[in-house]
């Protein structure tokens, strides 16, 4: 019968070895692929950071690193490429109720995907297909280049505006903001500080090793089914509120605690197990989480663009007031990744639950990579764990008139 450990929500457990990133919780350390998370959003784009994660492969080139030039322009022209969407695509996005959630639309989006794009379903075409690096390379850019232009097509649904087509003519970033704002006008040129703002929010979002929503992707891919439909499971996992739907779960929190003053109620309240701060705490981190030390920075920089939100005194306050209580020390709980995104979004003018939809543009990176990584993992076997049974042992069936 074997020996079964009881693990529940896989504390212990690490079902997979991987090259991608790497945590050090205690110290505050992220790394993708060896480069410090800070490093990477000072210096780096998100283009970059995508390739490298997700190890575009071209014939003979050494995978996972920064790009050359001429790889980083191949790249973002082959992302460029597939940045048009299926119509039957925006039809299923325009078809959903108005007032529907942008993530509950994502998720049936990307697995719409799925249908629109049979070539590289292994269900439809044998598993063969998850053996060609060319198939697999044409999905990451897929993903990677539709994803942009899906989000955009769920925002101007909200706004009750017609979809817009992309612009080769702009970066990754500054194509998304367009597609947002233009209205089509075609000369139209976001903000530049704005969109290298979100291309570094980006980049600190892209990788996150084994959380939930990457640990689904692993899940259903491990089964064989094809990369948009696993992807679409993730949609699905990110969309709650303890994991990417924490962005949007701030921002009310913030916004219902309101003025500095009430904060020591609402953490009372807190201590008193009522509800959870919302963008605190986190599996891995035991010590401040490294890429909201980045983005308290960035929230700065974007206030200064277009004007300082006021709930970033509560934030900021309610920081303090909680890195100084014994209840959040004790259980080592800092600020997560999604403490400050919510208020940079919101200076930006986008509306709360469009948030966790920013979140999952640049994961698209850290899911694909996975899913490459796992596929050329030969030891990866479908995803099936134990459980360890606490049932009746054995029961013997009555008649319906017999039971009591
Ligand atoms: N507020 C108050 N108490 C908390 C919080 C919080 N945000 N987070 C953890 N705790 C307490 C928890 O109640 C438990 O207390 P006790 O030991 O008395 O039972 C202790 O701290 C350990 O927490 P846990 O729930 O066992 O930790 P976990 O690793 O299972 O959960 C977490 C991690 C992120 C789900 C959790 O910290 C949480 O719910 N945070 C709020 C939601 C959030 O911000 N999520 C975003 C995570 S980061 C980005 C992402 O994944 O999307």
């Amino acid at each position: 019968k074997g020996l079964k450990l009881y693990d529940p929500g896989y504390l212990n457990t690490a079902p997979v070895r991987s090259t991608i990133s790497y945590i050090d919780g205690d110290e505050g350390i992220l790394r993708y692929r060896g480069y410090p998370i800070e490093e990477l959003a000072q210096k780096s784009t998100y283009m970059e950071v995508a390739y490298l994660i997700s190890k575009l492969i071209h014939v003979s080139v050494v995978y996972g690193n920064l790009p050359s030039e001429n790889q980083l322009l191949d790249w973002e022209f082959a992302v460029s490429q597939h940045s048009a969407v299926p119509q039957g695509v925006l039809d299923i996005i325009h078809s959903m109720p108005h007032d529907a959630h942008p993530m509950g639309v994502l998720v049936n989006a990307m697995s719409a995907l799925s249908v629109h794009h049979p070539d590289a379903n292994p269900a439809l075409r044998g598993l063969d297909v998850y053996n060609s690096k060319q198939v697999r390379d044409k999905q990451i850019a897929r993903i990677i280049g539709k994803i942009t232009t899906i989000a955009a097509a769920i925002y101007l649904r909200m706004a009750g505006r017609p979809p817009v087509l992309p612009s080769n003519q702009l970066s990754y970033t500054e194509n998304f903001l367009y597609m947002l704002d233009s209205l089509g006008n075609r000369s139209y040129k976001p903000n530049p500080r704005l969109s290298r703002a979100l291309d570094i929010i980006f980049i600190l979002h892209a990788e996150h090793e084994m959380n939930c929503s990457t640990s689904a992707v692993r899940h259903l891919a491990s089964s064989g089914v094809d990369v948009y439909t696993a992807v679409a499971g993730a949609v699905g996992a990110l969309y709650g509120p303890l994991h990417g739907g924490a962005n949007e779960a701030v921002l009310k929190m913030l916004s219902e605690i309101g003025t500095v003053d009430k904060i020591p109620e609402f953490i009372d309240g807190v201590k008193a197990k009522k509800r959870k701060l919302s963008g605190f705490g986190h599996r891995v981190y035991k010590n401040y989480d490294p890429r909201a030390k980045v983005l308290k920075r960035l929230a700065e920089e974007v206030f200064s663009i277009v004007g300082r939100d006021p709930l970033i005194e509560v934030a900021v306050a309610l920081e303090k007031v909680a890195l100084s209580d014994e209840f959040f020390i004790r259980r080592k709980l800092y600020p997560n990744v999604d403490f400050y995104s919510g208020l940079i979004y919101r200076a930006m003018g986008f509306p709360p639950e469009y948030f966790t939809i920013l979140f999952a543009i640049p994961r698209m990176a850290g899911y694909l990579a996975h899913w490459r990584e796992s596929l050329d993992d030969p030891d990866t076997k479908i995803m099936r764990p134990q459980q360890v049974y606490v049932g009746e042992w054995l029961r013997h069936y009555a008649p319906i008139k017999e039971r009591t």
